[in-house]
């Protein structure tokens, strides 16, 4: 199959490759678009055998769930049956937005879209391509994050390219994602809301709007034989193929200790940031962002992880980054990616 990759204008959407693009959604096809998450390989939600082309494409497990994209509040209860008010309320504060919300799922909705569950996940993107592409395409567009299952999330259109190439047949490339982590997953089938994975919209943005949340125990426990709820929190994900470690403790510490790895035989990667890069003189050294500002750190996560690929080197060591807003969900990514392979000094 031929991936063709076209160049969206946010401000002057063609209307012409859009309306193709939400022609191959309805036909049953692929399209993959940027989100202010990451990018999305989209299906029709509705059409099981859509839905079944996404898990081929990706080689992704059958069991783990995919979320509903729409781009109107009034398509939730279209899929969705038993909102509660606190849904609402979040809808009202975060959407369109980085935040996903499970509900119960309505009879329309089909079990190849939600791995089996009886619960559905729904999220309002506002990215402009995603929300045009939402409504050409028939209004609920099931997207997991367009990476080939156990890479990293794709934040640029050639990132999906180098993942989906020959497998699907559209890539709309809107640029660099402004986000770079995935979405924030709160479950409101439950009695109190529970964050399944952490995302922007962190637990206390969450705690201003509802007061009661809890974070699932699966995630919090990195040890624990407790399984996260979210089906896809429990793979090893978004892993370079070089042995990842963490590195914490104090700044002075954790710079010695990399250096001594860096003296070592193998080609060592690094991964740190604007306040620390010149003090790694040996290694291939990645600058990921500055600690004054979180967000860049979030937005090149997966970016670095996936160059390390490309620069073959044997073992990678990043420093830790629990940065009070984002740290939580910067942090849960990077653990995974390393295994939960991480050192004290
Ligand atoms: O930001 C995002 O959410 C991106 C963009 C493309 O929107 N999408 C994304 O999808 O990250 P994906 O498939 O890579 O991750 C979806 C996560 C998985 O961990 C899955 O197990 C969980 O959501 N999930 C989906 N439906 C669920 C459900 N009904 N119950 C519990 N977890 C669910
Ligand atoms: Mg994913």
């Amino acid at each position: 199959m031929q991936t063709e990759l076209i160049r969206i204008d946010r401000t002057r959407m063609d209307r012409e490759v859009m309306e193709r693009a939400g022609a191959l959604l309805r036909g049953g096809s692929l399209v993959a678009f940027p989100t202010e998450t990451v990018y999305g390989l989209g299906a029709n939600a509705l059409d099981e055998e859509a839905a079944k082309k996404i898990y081929a494409a990706k080689g992704r497990p059958s069991d783990n769930p995919l979320i509903v994209h729409i781009a109107e509040l009034e398509a939730l209860e279209g899929i969705a049956a038993q909102i509660p008010k606190e849904a609402w309320m979040l809808a009202e504060a975060f959407w369109p937005g980085p935040l996903t919300m499970i509900f119960h799922k309505k009879d329309r909705v089909p079990w190849g879209t939600t791995g089996g569950l009886a619960t559905v996940a729904v999220r309002m993107p506002s990215d402009e391509i995603a929300g045009e592409l939402i409504r050409q395409g028939g209004g609920y567009i099931a997207a997991p994050s367009a990476n080939v299952s156990g890479r990293p999330s794709p934040t640029t259109a050639e990132h999906v390219y180098e993942d989906m190439k020959g497998r699907i047949p559209l890539i709309l490339d809107g640029g660099p994602v402004p986000i770079g982590l995935e979405s924030t997953i709160v479950d409101l089938t439950e009695d109190c809301p529970v964050i399944l994975r952490p995302g922007y919209i962190t637990l206390s943005m969450i705690q201003e709007v509802i007061r009661e949340t809890k974070v699932d125990r699966g995630l919090i426990q990195e040890d624990s034989f407790i399984r996260p709820k979210a089906p896809g929190m429990k793979y090893r994900h978004y892993a370079p193929r070089a042995q990842l470690t963490i590195v914490e403790g104090e700044a002075g510490p954790v710079i010695a200790y990399i250096n001594e790895q860096a003296r070592g035989t193998g080609k060592v990667g690094i991964i740190c940031t604007e306040e620390t890069k010149d003090c790694y003189p040996l290694g291939d050294v990645k600058c990921i962002g500055s600690r004054q500002d979180e967000r860049s750190i979030a937005s090149h996560l997966f970016q670095v992880l996936r160059e390390f690929d490309g620069d073959d080197v044997d073992r990678i060591y990043s420093e830790s980054f629990d940065t009070p807003g984002l740290g939580q969900a910067i942090m849960n990514r990077l653990l995974k990616a390393a295994g939960h392979h991480k050192i004290h000094v």
